[in-house]
């Protein structure tokens, strides 16, 4: 007993690459040989001669289509069957069956066998059926291939647009965040003109108050450290994305994202305030694709408010995530630590029948909306392995949780 192939030689050896391989498992050494030497041309054929010897080579060794005798001495051909479709479900086998063993050959297509034929076999039929599995098994793998590239082209895609949002939005408030900048410079320009006043007086013989300058120079530089402070967080948001994900600081996340908001456009006078529970508290992520999911939510609270009522950026800790929540990352696992973002507005809110709607891609209930956002904001979740819940009252507001894993 021993596994045979078409020489003396191991399999390995006398395998032709561009064969598929055809595994003959038949305790009868008949059919195997006559098998053996049909197909030998057209595949390289591996002949076991118990069910153990076929079940030990599938696990080795990749089999594109299989024979298997359905009565053997040592086992079934149906348990070779199973442990074939265990290794690659997508093996084509064929049962060898005698009258006796019919009812188990029809059992056995249940367990995914291609089909079944009759010992003694016809030739023609089985070498029929053979090409068939194998066209079979070439489609599937083709189309294997096919879905694969195009889940790769639709991650890319999703990338790509998720980075092309994040520089829209960047270009939407970097007007707000010069504005933004223009309070400090004027409040620097103001104090630089008092120093050269100061100057000119000490050079005119009076006197100088050393701690006045003193006080005014601090200013200064207070004041050029939250100009930085804004470059920083405007350049922090807009740049591209880091390879490895860090962590970021919730306090400064909610900062960040509050400023950012006040900045925008489309935000006429808002009370816009932000608070976190723990200063020390931080979120697993990419620092700008974390803060560009806020900011997403920032923007969609501001249109519902219409220039009035209250948004507040909130993060806290929280032991557990949600069990079922509106939108989870493929890779969620809620028994874990969580930073919980929360935006709450006072706008519009969410009627009930739309609330599983708003996270499909181009839904918008906005005249100017694309409905890319919040399908966004689920394609940087799902990368961060992180959750969504919603609450939501027609006319009352809304409030959206972010849930990021605590970063260590
Ligand atoms: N805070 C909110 N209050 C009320 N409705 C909201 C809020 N956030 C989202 N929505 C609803 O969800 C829809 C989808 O939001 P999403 O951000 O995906 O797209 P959009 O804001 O319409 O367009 P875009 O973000 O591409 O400019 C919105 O059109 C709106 O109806
Ligand atoms: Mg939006």
């Amino acid at each position: 007993m021993g596994i045979e192939t078409l020489t003396s030689a191991p399999a390995a050896v006398t395998t032709a690459p561009q064969k598929p391989t055809l595994l003959i498992v038949d305790d009868e050494p008949g059919p195997r040989e006559s098998l053996r030497i049909v197909f030998k041309d057209r595949y390289n054929c591996v002949v076991c001669t118990c069910g153990r010897e076929g079940i030990d080579y599938v696990q080795k060794h990749p089999v594109d289509a299989a024979i298997l005798d359905i009565k053997m001495t040592d086992m079934t051909g149906v348990d070779v069957l199973r442990e074939i479709k265990k290794v690659d479900p997508d093996t084509e086998c064929i049962m060898l069956t005698g009258y006796e063993t019919l009812d188990t050959a029809r059992a056995a297509l249940r367990l995914g066998a291609a089909d079944y034929l009759n010992k003694p076999f016809d030739v023609f039929a089985m070498r029929e059926l053979l090409e068939k599995c194998l066209t079979r098994r070439q489609e599937k793998r083709n189309r294997t291939a096919t879905l694969d590239t195009l889940q790769q082209m639709n991650k890319e895609l999703s990338q790509e647009l998720a980075q092309t949002n994040r520089q829209v939005t960047a270009g939407v408030i970097s007007a707000g965040v010069v504005h933004e900048m223009n309070n400090p410079l004027s409040i620097i320009s103001g104090y630089t003109q008092m120093l050269a006043r100061d100057l000119a007086a000490m050079e005119a013989g009076k006197a100088g108050n050393p701690q006045a300058v003193q006080q005014r120079l601090s200013s200064i530089q207070r004041e050029i450290e939250r100009c930085k402070e804004i470059a920083k967080r405007f350049l922090n948001f807009s740049r591209v994305r880091q390879s490895a994900p860090g962590w970021v600081e919730a306090a400064k996340l909610v900062e960040d994202a509050a400023a950012l908001v006040k900045a925008h456009p489309g935000n006429r006078g808002l009370e816009i305030s932000h608070h976190a529970s723990n200063p020390s508290l931080r979120c697993r992520g990419h620092a700008a694709e974390v803060l560009q999911i806020i900011l997403n939510l920032g923007v969609n609270a501001l249109q519902a408010m219409e220039g009035k009522g209250q948004l507040d950026f909130s993060a806290e800790g929280v032991e557990v995530g949600p069990a079922s929540p509106i939108y989870r990352a493929a890779e969620y696992n809620p028994q874990q630590p969580f930073v919980r973002v929360s935006v709450r507005d006072t706008g519009c809110g969410i009627a009930p029948e739309n609330l599983q709607k708003i996270f499909q891609p181009y839904f918008t209930t906005k005249t100017q909306g694309t409905g890319l956002g919040l399908a966004i904001i689920c394609e940087l979740i799902n990368q961060n392995r992180g959750a969504i819940a919603v609450e939501s009252q027609v006319g009352k507001g809304t409030t959206f949780h972010i849930f990021l894993p605590v970063g260590q």
